[in-house]
């Protein structure tokens, strides 16, 4: 077997797996406000943009060749319903329409979920101390319409109600926005792999837990059945997250689906390698680069990584 690994140049005919910036998502977070540039505490090199800030950042994403940013909101204000989620002038909302102004052929995704609006810090409406199913897909409806009229290219349910992906392409379609799609975070386990981005994003529930909404971690054959679900009710693209715990449901995925799929290598994910890194423990860069090759090898065709741009960087220098 020695023979094909004996050089660079034989290796790289050979691989199987290659890692493309075309691949790639970047998160990025959006807080109410004006002049804003704040580094975030719980994640390595991200920061908290105010709307006015973030077209300078997308220009960067875009001149790297990364062909999609992701956006999450953080409100002025937080309320039961979770209110600012669908303002006209929500961070979100703001920012999609200075991004699409400044760097119109960069994808714009976003967000669709309560948990950073609502004052309970659940993903949806709260009845009887649970979260209401029903109730809530209304307001996420009225969130991904409001994303569209700012000019999304793409709405991303992140919540796991039930039957939500049918709700929004529902109103999508009866507004005049069916050329918007829908990439739903389809197989979205309760992980404890989400506490960096809970702080960096203010929406740890303030009570409980999630697991009542987010699947049991233990489940795979479950997770085809969302997936499943969500492509019947009109996905366009869907997701599994976390990525790393969840290569073999990324796998089964592939195997049985053949629309395209993408897995969330999430905050807790990202700031176990930074640490580990950081504490001379491994290369950062290259610990990055298999990770995201792990990922890729398991059948995601999409990536949304907080890597991306070192990852866009690393493959111009070596492809
Ligand atoms: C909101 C949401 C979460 C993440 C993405 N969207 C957190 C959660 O469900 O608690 C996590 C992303 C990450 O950890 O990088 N529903």
């Amino acid at each position: 077997m020695r023979r094909l690994r004996s050089s660079a140049t034989i290796r790289r005919m050979v691989r199987e797996t290659a890692l493309s910036v075309d691949d790639f998502i970047y998160p990025l977070f959006v807080r109410a406000g004006e002049g804003l540039k704040t580094p975030i505490a719980s994640m390595t090199d991200c920061y908290h943009l105010s709307p006015d800030r973030i077209a300078d950042e997308a220009q960067e994403v875009a001149s790297l060749g990364i062909p999609a940013v992701l956006l999450f909101g953080l409100p002025a204000k937080k309320d039961e319903r979770g209110s600012e989620a669908w303002a006209e002038d929500g961070s979100v909302q703001l920012a999609t329409r200075a991004i699409k102004e400044r760097v119109p052929d960069l994808l714009v995704v976003t967000d669709v979920c309560l948990c950073e609006y609502t004052s309970t810090g659940h993903c949806g409406v709260i009845k009887d101390g649970k979260v209401d199913n029903d109730a809530t897909l209304e307001l996420l409806a009225r969130m991904a319409l409001s994303h569209a009229q700012a000019g999304a290219d793409i709405v991303a349910p992140s919540d796991m109600m039930d039957g939500r992906v049918r709700a929004i392409r529902q109103v999508l379609e009866h507004n005049g926005f069916d050329h918007v799609a829908i990439m739903s975070y389809a197989a979205k386990f309760a992980s404890s792999f989400y506490g960096p981005f809970r702080d960096a994003a203010e929406s740890a529930p303030a009570f409980g837990d999630r697991r009542g909404y987010q699947m049991d971690p233990a489940n795979a054959r479950e997770a085809m059945r969302e997936i499943e679900l969500d492509i019947q009710e009109g996905a366009d693209i869907v997701m599994v997250k976390p990525a790393l715990s969840f290569l073999d449901v990324i796998y089964r995925a592939r195997q049985r689906f053949d629309c395209p799929i993408a897995a969330y290598n999430v905050s807790g994910e990202y700031m176990m390698l930074n640490t580990a890194a950081d504490a001379g423990l491994l290369d950062r860069d290259a610990a990055m680069m298999e990770v995201l090759t792990s990922i890729k090898r398991a059948g995601a065709d999409i990536i949304l990584t907080y890597f991306a741009k070192s990852a866009a960087k690393r493959l111009r220098q070596s492809p």
